[in-house]
């Protein structure tokens, strides 16, 4: 069992974790008419750092939207402040916010259903390496926007996102890369992709099909204020494999090199991808006052 946070937000209140349950006949639960959201929360000295929770907000909100559900960035805001706020955590956590289809009904639609919104959180290190990954190429490709809005965090599209990550486990890599319906490289199973190219940092664009990452959006950031030349556009298969470094981002994942693709390895020294991952882990602790427009911090 997870060390889960004692209190849950569940049906407009602050319960134990224990006691927050959902009927067996909840329709999120058989259509995957839920969002999602992931916020890493980083404990230090009686205070939470948060990482660009407006976003996250604003992502779960539109999110939302796409189920029919309206609820404003600033309600999901405030209740994760009250969540950490009423939970004090002492170590390291993340935190879950879920907009979900609470309705006990069977037929797949999205109007005239009920929905809550709940939150609880994990205690929570390491998702991946930090030493780096070996990735596959996934033989599921990620989906298409005109079959599901991907611009939100759906419940239900995640489904291409487990049958990638267990394949890529059980050839033996770490992770997995999928390609998008075009063929071009999209991202990994719950993180998108970047590389580098003779000094120019290059990832798959908003149109590519890809989740678009609240990492993804801060490394452009980190990497155009280093003066490094960023480059969002379709990238080719052999174009990621003779790339001279390849690392993967998320709020779960953090920055993280891939060491290997397949049978091609990456051997070379990682001068940008080790900047990058050493100024993203001081921000994300709130110890880097250049990026402090992105950091909020709750004292508990
Ligand atoms: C499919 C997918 N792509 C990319 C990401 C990275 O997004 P973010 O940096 O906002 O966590 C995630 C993680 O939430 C994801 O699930």
């Amino acid at each position: 069992m997870k060390n889960f946070l004692r209190y849950a937000y569940l049906k407009g209140k602050m319960i134990p974790f224990n006691d927050a349950n959902i009927s067996v006949a909840t329709h999120a639960l058989h259509y995957g008419t839920a969002a999602f959201g992931g916020m890493r929360g980083i404990v230090k000295d009686k205070n939470v750092t948060l990482f660009r929770i407006r976003e996250h907000a604003h992502r779960l909100s539109q999110s939302a939207r796409l189920l029919l559900y309206e609820i404003s960035p600033e309600k999901i805001e405030d209740t994760i402040k009250e969540f950490v706020l009423i939970n004090r955590p002492n170590t390291d956590f993340y935190i879950r916010p879920l907009i979900y289809t609470s309705s006990l009904e069977f037929s797949p639609r999205l109007h005239d259903l009920e929905k809550d919104f709940l939150i609880y959180g994990v205690e929570f290190g390491d998702y991946l390496k930090s030493e780096g990954v070996t990735c596959c190429f996934s033989s599921w490709i990620r989906q298409q926007d005109s079959s599901v809005p991907l611009r939100g965090k759906i419940s239900g599209s995640y489904i291409t996102s487990c049958l990638a990550k267990s394949e890529a486990v059980e050839r033996g890599f770490d992770e997995a890369i999928l390609m998008n319906s075009r063929g071009k490289v999209a991202e990994g199973s719950a993180m998108n992709i970047f590389i580098v190219k003779s000094g120019r940092l290059i990832t798959p664009s908003i149109n590519e099909d890809i989740l678009e990452g609240i990492t993804r959006d801060s490394i452009i950031v980190i990497a155009r204020d280093l003066g490094v030349p960023v480059e969002e556009r379709p990238i080719d298969r052999s174009e990621l494999l003779l790339a001279d470094e390849v690392f993967l981002s998320g709020t779960a994942a953090k920055v993280v090199g891939v060491n290997k693709i397949e049978n091609y390895t990456f051997k070379g020294e990682r001068l940008i991808f080790n900047k990058i991952k050493d100024i993203f882990a001081g921000l994300l602790a709130g110890e880097d006052s250049r990026y402090d427009k992105w950091i909020t911090r709750v004292s508990i």
